[in-house]
């Protein structure tokens, strides 16, 4: 493909369904919100909205420096503090399900709905990829970004009409036109980090303490396995605890899995053999964080396993 006239083509199709409207998009970080708004960017400049919603699910320091990364591009960004609407909405669930369909309506029926008032906005750029819409479609997995493909029309639910210029490409696709954008490498190399963040990785409740567990946890994961080029890694909470020793007592701690896999388009995925002493150190590092007294390494190839665990 070539990817120089696939930016073009999608800039004019912007600018086309846009027309001297106003559009919105939501900013999360990773390389697909990040393509989007680029492209927005070029096709729209002050037409285009950029928000980035802090859902309370987000790494470490991340919407600070998100925030950053754009306004050192020119592209004005918007940090939207709604970490309570969306830790009230995932309170008390537990069903994989249940919590993405929370996220999706925190998202788009409260945040969004508001921001999208503020702005008068009647277009929404979505950074859906091919591989988002065949998994939902096959009932996989719903994605927290895919509506139209599933029969919810969001100009009626929502009151805004969704565009989305990346759809008929795949992960490795999206980097090529990160290329041709000369989005800066830490953006652009970024490994993939699914919308709906650290609650793909927390089975079980999603409360603030876990989070900030699982968000520890990931730090250390992404600092000692950066080096490896793979394709994604990640920690993750167990829903279950196990008995463990701290301080000369008893403790019925958590447990965090580690998972590091290389693939090309998160359609299959294979494990990572990583050397020994890097799995000692991550577990010891691990188990350093307050609670935490379990350190696994996933061995499971996709399939059967999906890369994230909710
Ligand atoms: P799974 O877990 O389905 O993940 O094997 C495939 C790829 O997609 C990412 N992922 C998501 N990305 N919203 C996203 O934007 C989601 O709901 C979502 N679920 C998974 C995942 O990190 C992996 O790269």
């Amino acid at each position: 493909m070539d990817y120089q006239q696939f930016v073009e083509e999608q800039v004019a199709e912007i600018k086309r369904e846009v027309g001297d409207g106003i559009a919105i998009n939501a900013l999360s970080g990773g390389v697909d919100s990040s393509v989007v708004t680029v492209l927005a960017h070029r096709a729209l400049n002050n037409q285009l909205k950029t928000v980035f919603v802090d859902n309370a699910l987000m790494r470490e320091g991340e919407p600070q420096w998100v925030v950053q990364v754009f306004a050192d591009m020119g592209i004005p960004v918007d940090l939207l503090d709604a970490r309570r609407q969306f830790l009230s909405a995932l309170k008390g669930l537990t069903d994989p399900e249940d919590k993405r369909n929370a996220i999706t309506n925190a998202f788009y029926k409260d945040v969004f709905a508001e921001a999208v008032g503020n702005c008068g906005a009647k277009f929404l750029l979505h950074g859906t990829i091919l591989t988002d819409i065949e998994e939902t479609v096959a009932g996989i997995k719903r994605q927290h970004n895919i509506l139209a493909q599933i029969g919810i029309d969001p100009e009626q639910s929502y009151g805004y009409k969704v565009i989305e210029p990346l759809k008929t490409l795949r992960k490795d696709g999206v980097r090529e036109v990160a290329k041709v954008l000369r989005l800066p490498e830490e953006i652009a190399g970024r490994i993939p980090f699914p919308g709906p963040a650290l609650a793909t990785r927390i089975v079980g409740e999603v409360t603030e303490q876990r989070v900030a567990t699982v968000r520890a946890a990931t730090a250390i994961v992404e600092a000692e396995l950066a080096k490896t080029g793979a394709f994604q890694y990640m920690a993750v909470l167990l829903g279950d605890r196990a008995t463990g020793i701290r301080d000369d007592k008893r403790e019925f701690g958590q447990i965090i899995v580690v998972r590091c896999i290389d693939s090309i388009d998160a359609r299959t995925a294979t494990v990572r053999e990583l050397p020994w002493k890097t799995l000692q150190r991550l577990c010891q590092r691990i188990t350093e964080i307050p609670g935490v007294n379990r350190c696994l390494f996933d061995l499971t190839p996709k399939p059967p396993a999906t890369i994230e665990y909710v």
